[in-house]
């Protein structure tokens, strides 16, 4: 044994070698901090969001076969990377060399806004590309299963992706003869809208052919490392752990028996988040490396034994292969489990994830080991006493001490018998999504008649999800044998089981109602699928199943997305060298697609540079009766801790009304509040010195989570808000109807990719201070640290190149964190980072505010609302952040598209025990828009009429005036409508959707079509200004810069349009270096949907001043270029920089009259959503997309399908339904048998695991 090995692998075709390599590293933080390859990015460190996926290869002596890849560095230990080539984004391609054909695709098909999550995609691509050159698009959206992105939407993707794929069309489905690109969508005409329009962003002729032969080769050393040299076993080691890499059965059975408490670590997806989230410790980690004995596939008499080693996702492969071969009856099992290999996890975890990594950790929510369960299968366990068979069934998934492995035992491999003729084994799993999420509940079971008697003889059924381990309904299956598969048995099966996997109310992760519901919507569908089987093999003997069954078997429609996109062509009078209306690429596309783009943490390492992490609070309202930081103090590298004491004075800041603290003083108000901040040499000394923080609590009353809560201690932030309309109490006299409801919408987390992050920096000179951070507001973050350093504000400067998503959460929470990072900066005199964990990030800084919308609402029969009285209620949290600009902006925009002639509408923001939540895509716009629209529908059920008739009816009508008596011309409004109603073949796809609910009794359609007014402008002119600074160098280059942020938006490249335009010179000769208080003072936020419109304006301004002075110069020489006229200017000494200026839009609101102008202008959309959904299991799948606010259609359409249903089996009263529309509350507003049959908990008699907010 090699006891002082070395590390040795491949990065990007260079050779790396580690002498001294700690166990503990993980592959994502040696790239970015080590090796400075920075273009793999962090985006959760827990394998869920793609970001940081990379290509690992590696070559098999024995198989003479290099396998790819895709993995999560986040969860890679580099000492598992012996001999492997790991491959990046910048090693497949980069702008100084030559660019990959997937980085250009993906760029130029608007693939990218901010680009932090391109990296990921690009790897996920690069990698099925080097397997398959030319996949389906199946293998494509697999292939990027495993990749979250937050801001494009997944179509320009596919797209991007899908000219990869041999038949690049669109749902790739010729059945009947029908691809939706040649029939419109679905088969239904398309609308004809001239040529205003062009259908193509790219000419796919155009682009870098994929030539395999330009790839990296896998490292010739690497190979004949492999072939020649006797494999030893390889020790590495630091001060807190081992790390024995084995690669004989032998030495590892040797460990094993030494170590039996360590860990065998696989693919670490499971024991890697343990460490990471749960603060799991292991001194010791076995690491096998290449034991054949782990990889085998055997085909024996009875079955197929698959070596514990081998991946998920080559298990995947050698099942499909297995299928193909053998006869069906002897593949139930098989079938099973590559129904869930296609949806566990995304391609990248199953990759790295092994078989018996997968068994042994006995997830209670494991897809597989419900299928295994059912199946009779075994376990071969070896240690160095011998082998060992043990079942795998709910004994060992329990860890019933007598039926697991011993401490020093290892998995070898598994044996799956083969089906035999008349058993049958299914699968079933719901999750959240029908991708990367963990099952809600999921299930195996089998069936075994013996012969065609259709008598039970063997039933086994397992579920995962429903408690601490996977269950086994044992004695219900026993009870069942020797019963007739009939409807009979089914009822009896339903009952027995619900009464033996029975949930707890308090159980924890709640959805218990919907956990029961399933457990038995599940056995329905295994109960039908099994009939239709016996039917086909006896169809003499087995009754056919009813028709408005069958549905209930088939999967949802529509299983891949369909695209039509049209670009407006610009105005035929254009000069054609002019970019403005020009779909142009995200000027930093190919930058992100190559991993060049650098966001803050990229940035690179300032010497002395010390990490800041924050302690959170763990109580929701309490008092901090002690704060111990001395344990914590004397670990390694800590330099500070630094507690609301020592910010003292200057330990909060005022933005609106009411002054946001920093730091906890002596109570805390929520979970996750800032207490103290610990200052280590790394960020690994800071995070486990911040674990040893000791804090004593003592917790106080009241607690209020709930807005409902809110309202019963009359805790809100002031001043309620009100406007009113017309006279809404004399209307209510003379209405037809009224009716009262109320919707609650759920909160949501802005998970941009990249998480907060900043960089401080004491130039050490003059107290001066620049500030590197990821935010919208620079100027916001440049008055806080000035605040709490005390200094004057051109001390500090704050830069920011570009922002990796921000979506309203990069404001006033990141303003607080600065704050604090400054104060330790200018403490020290160092350099301080601070870049939050994506736990430590949701957990801190809040997000959208859950609303209660409460309406009264006056109508006419025949739909015409007359009057609406409304309240809304907004979860703000503990502090008052932006909620009741928020609250204001719901209110003024909350009448969407409708004229309500008397309208009162009152708006609260209710402070509770949460984080504080804060601005958020839309501000308050979508909640209230959605209350209105969900009045709406209501309105319309009363009426007898389609929500879309009510839509028209009560729409405002050309010229007319809102409620804050601001005038509007809603003219593109009824055209967007009837635009819309005609593109989605409103009525021909109604009747389709009419007709398919009337054949389908346990799958349901809904189709629903919604009209957007979205008013622009912020309220106040001041918060409209915005300014511009524009330099001509000598050689003619142009350098431009703005207030506006880089987020994602583009804006940076829609000012170089304006540059181009405005100084009639190509995109090419103008450059932005990014956002910065140094370059443009006093910058207004980045937000509101108007930082083009304002910035736009301003550096039209610049220009047009350059312009002027310039053009004497240019008419005397008109065919003289950039450079001669710059030069002539400078000799004639003439100013080549401007400033420019746009004051803002005139706008101002009285709230005290509830009236105003607060707006400049409104835009107008439409959108019909049309869906599916799954009556058993809330499953639902969408057609189209739509904006943030238009995505309600897909909420309504939801609701039509539910509707439908509900009216089927006879419930006929009226139905709200709650946002978000999860399977949950789907599945559970489809009522039926199943739902009636599980038993309830009376409210109060348990302490439920949650509390909705
Ligand atoms: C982001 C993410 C998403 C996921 N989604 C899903 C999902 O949708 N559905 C699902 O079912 N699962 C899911 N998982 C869980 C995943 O399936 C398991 O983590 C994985 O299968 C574990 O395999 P591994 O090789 O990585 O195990 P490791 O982490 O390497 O090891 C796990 C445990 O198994 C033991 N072990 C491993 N091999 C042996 C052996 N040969 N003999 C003895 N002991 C052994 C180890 O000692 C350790 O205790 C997800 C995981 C992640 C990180
Ligand atoms: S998957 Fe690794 S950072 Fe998210
Ligand atoms: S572009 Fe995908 S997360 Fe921003």
């Amino acid at each position: 044994m090699d006891r002082a090995s070395e590390l040795l692998f491949y990065v990007n075709g260079r050779k790396v070698i580690e002498k001294n390599v700690d166990p503990e590293t993980m592959l994502l933080p040696y790239l970015r901090k080590k090796l400075r390859l920075t273009g793999t990015k962090y985006g959760c460190g827990g394998g869920g969001c793609g970001a940081c996926t990379v290509m690992i290869s590696r070559y098999n002596p024995i198989t003479k076969r290099i396998r790819h890849h895709p993995a999560n560095a986040c969860l890679i230990p580099i000492c598992s990377l012996y001999g492997a080539a790991v491959t990046t984004v910048e090693g497949i391609g980069s702008t100084h060399t030559r660019i990959h054909p997937v980085q250009e695709r993906i760029a130029k098909c608007h693939g990218t806004q901010c680009g932090f999550c391109t990296p990921g995609m690009v790897m996920s691509i690069y990698t099925l590309l080097r397997n398959h050159p030319e996949p389906t698009l199946d293998q494509l959206t697999d292939a990027l299963g495993g990749n979250l992105c937050r801001c494009t939407g997944y179509r320009p993707i596919i797209d991007a992706c899908k000219t990869f794929c041999k038949t690049s069309g669109c749902c790739q489905s010729k059945e009947n003869g029908v691809c939706c690109l040649d029939q419109g969508i679905n088969g239904l005409p398309e609308f004809e809208e001239g040529s205003k329009t062009s259908p193509k962003l790219f000419a796919e002729e155009e682009f870098l052919p994929l030539d395999p032969t330009q790839e990296l080769i896998f490292p010739p050393e690497l190979m004949i490392m492999a072939e020649k040299q006797s494999q030893r076993t390889r020790v590495f080691g630091s001060e807190r752990m081992m790390w024995f890499s084995p690669v004989t059965l032998k030495e590892l059975l040797e460990f094993k028996f030494k170590y039996p408490q360590a860990p065998v670590i696989m693919g670490n997806t499971s024991v890697g988040p343990e460490v990471k989230f749960k603060g799991v410790f292991h001194p010791v980690i076995i690491s096998p490396d290449r034991i054949e004995e782990l990889s085998v596939v055997n085909h024996a008499y009875n079955g197929l034994t698959l070596g514990a080693g081998l991946s998920l996702a080559q298990v995947k492969d050698i099942l499909a292969d297995v299928v193909q071969k053998l006869p069906e009856e002897k593949t139930q099992m098989y079938h099973a489990l590559l129904k869930h290999l296609g949806t566990l996890a995304g391609s990248q975890i199953r990759n790295m994830a092994s078989l018996g990594g997968h068994i042994i950790s006995r997830h209670p929510d494991s897809d597989l080991n419900p299928i295994l369960a059912v199946g009779n299968c075994t376990l071969n366990l070896l240690s160095k006493e011998g082998k060992r068979q043990i079942p795998l069934n709910e004994q060992f998934l329990s860890k019933c001490p007598n039926a697991d492995l011993k401490p020093q035992e290892i998995l070898v491999s598994v044996n799956i018998p083969y089906s035999r003729k008349w058993e049958f084994v299914s699968a079933f799993r719901q999750a959240q999504r029908q991708e990367n999420a963990l099952a809600i509940v999921n299930s195996g079971m089998r069936v075994f008649f013996g012969e065609g008697d259709g008598i039970i003889r063997e039933l086994c059924i397992s579920y995962g999800g429903v408690g601490p381990a996977t269950i086994c309904a044992k004695n219900s299956c026993q009870k069942l044998i020797g019963r007739h598969w009939n409807e009979q048995m089914l009822d009896i099966a339903c009952r027995l089981i619900l009464n033996e996997v029975s949930l707890l109310g308090s159980a924890p992760g709640g959805k218990v109602e919907f956990k029961r519901t399933l457990i038995i919507s599940f056995l329905f569908k295994f109960y039908l699928e099994v009939s239709q089987i016996l039917k086909k093999m006896d169809p003499v003997h087995y009754p056919s199943l009813a028709d408005k069954y069958e549905s209930a078997l088939e999967d949802l429609h529509s299983k891949h997305h369909c695209s039509t996109l049209k670009y407006q062509n610009i105005g035929p009078k254009q000069h054609p060298e002019d970019p403005i209306g020009h779909p142009i690429m995200h000027l930093s596309g190919v930058k992100h697609a190559t991993g060049e783009a650098i966001y803050c943490d990229d940035m690179p390492l300032v010497d002395q540079e010390l990490f800041l992490t924050f302690v959170t609070s763990s109580r929701a309202h309490a008092k901090i009766v002690s704060i111990d930081l001395s344990e914590a103090l004397s670990m390694p590298g800590v330099v500070d801790i630094m507690t609301a004491e020592h910010l003292s004075d200057v330990n909060s800041f005022c933005f609106f009304t009411e002054a946001e603290k920093f730091l906890a003083t002596d109570k805390v108000f929520c979970v996750g509040q800032l207490v103290c901040a610990v200052l280590a040499d790394s960020e690994v000394q800071a995070k486990r010195a911040a674990k040893r923080v000791k804090i004593v609590y003592q917790d106080l009353e009241p607690l209020i989570l709930t807005i409902e809560e809110s309202i019963q201690h009359n805790s809100s932030f002031k001043p309620e808000r009100k406007l009113e309309y017309g006279n809404v109490d004399e209307a209510f006299k003379v209405v037809d109807q009224i009716l009262e409801g109320e919707i609650h919408m759920g909160g949501q987390e802005h998970f941009y990719m990249e998480t907060q992050s900043m960089l401080v920096v004491p130039k050490g000179e003059d107290q001066e201070m620049d500030v590197y951070v990821s935010t919208q507001f620079p100027k916001y973050i440049q008055d806080i640290v000035a605040s709490t350093l005390k200094l004057p504000a051109n001390k500090v400067m704050c830069h920011v190149r570009r922002v990796g998503g921000a979506f309203g959460g990069k404001v006033l929470k990141t303003g607080i964190i600065a704050a604090v990072t400054a104060f330790a900066a200018n403490k020290h005199g160092r350099a301080v980072r601070c870049v939050l964990e994506r736990g430590e990030d949701m957990l801190i800084t809040g997000g959208r505010h859950p609303y209660l919308g409460k309406y009264k609402a006056g109508f006419m029969n025949d739909g015409r609302i007359l009057a609406l009285d409304m309240e809304h209620y907004s979860n703000a949290g503990a502090s008052l952040d932006e909620s009741l600009f928020v609250i204001e902006m719901g209110l003024l925009k909350m009448d969407n598209a409708y004229k309500f002639p008397n309208l009162r509408c009152r708006g609260w923001a209710c402070r509770t025990n949460l984080p504080s939540n804060t601005a958020f895509r839309g501000f308050g716009f979508p909640q209230a828009a959605l209350i209105t629209e969900s009045c709406i529908t209501e309105v319309a059920a009363k009426c007898g009429l389609s929500p879309e008739k009510v839509r028209i009816i009560n729409m405002y009508k050309e010229i007319d005036q809102t409620p804050y008596k601001q005038e509007i011309n809603a003219k593109n409004l009824i055209q967007c409508w009837r635009e819309c109603m005609a593109m989605s073949s409103y009525s021909l796809r109604k009747v389709a959707v009419e007709k398919f609910n009337a054949e389908n009794y346990w799958k349901k359609k809904g189709l629903a079509m919604v009209p957007l007014k979205f008013p622009v402008g912020l309220g106040s002119r001041a918060a409209g200004q915005a300014a511009a600074l524009v330099h001509i160098y000598l050689d003619g280059s142009v350098l431009v810069t703005h207030g506006g942020i880089e987020m994602g938006q583009g804006v940076h490249t829609k000012m170089i349009q304006v540059v181009s335009r405005e100084l009639r010179m190509p995109m090419s000769n103008v450059h932005l270096r990014g956002t910065s208080t140094e370059t443009v003072p006093n910058a207004n936020i980045s937000g509101g949907s108007v930082v083009a419109d304002l910035n736009g304006l301003a550096v039209k301004d610049a220009c047009q001043t350059l312009l002027k002075r310039l053009e004497p110069i240019i008419s005397k020489n008109p065919k003289g270029t950039w450079k001669d006229w710059a030069q002539t200017a400078f000799d004639e000494s003439i100013n080549l920089s401007a400033v420019g200026y746009f004051r803002g839009y005139e706008s101002d609101m009285n709230w005290e009259k509830g009236e105003g102008q607060p707006f400049e202008y409104f835009v107008y959309g439409a959108a019909c959503s049309e869906v599916e959904i799954d009556c058993l299991t809330g499953d639902h799948k969408g057609l189209g997309e739509s904006g943030v606010f238009l995505g309600c259609s897909v909420f309504f359409a939801i609701h039509d399908a539910v509707s439908a249903a509900r009216q089927e089996r006879g419930l006929h009263g009226p139905l709200t339904l709650n946002s978000p529309l999860t399977p949950e509350k789907i599945r559970m507003a489809c009522e039926d048998k199943f739902t009636k049959m599980i038993p309830r908990d009376e409210p109060g008699s348990y302490v439920p695991w949650n509390v909705p907010i």
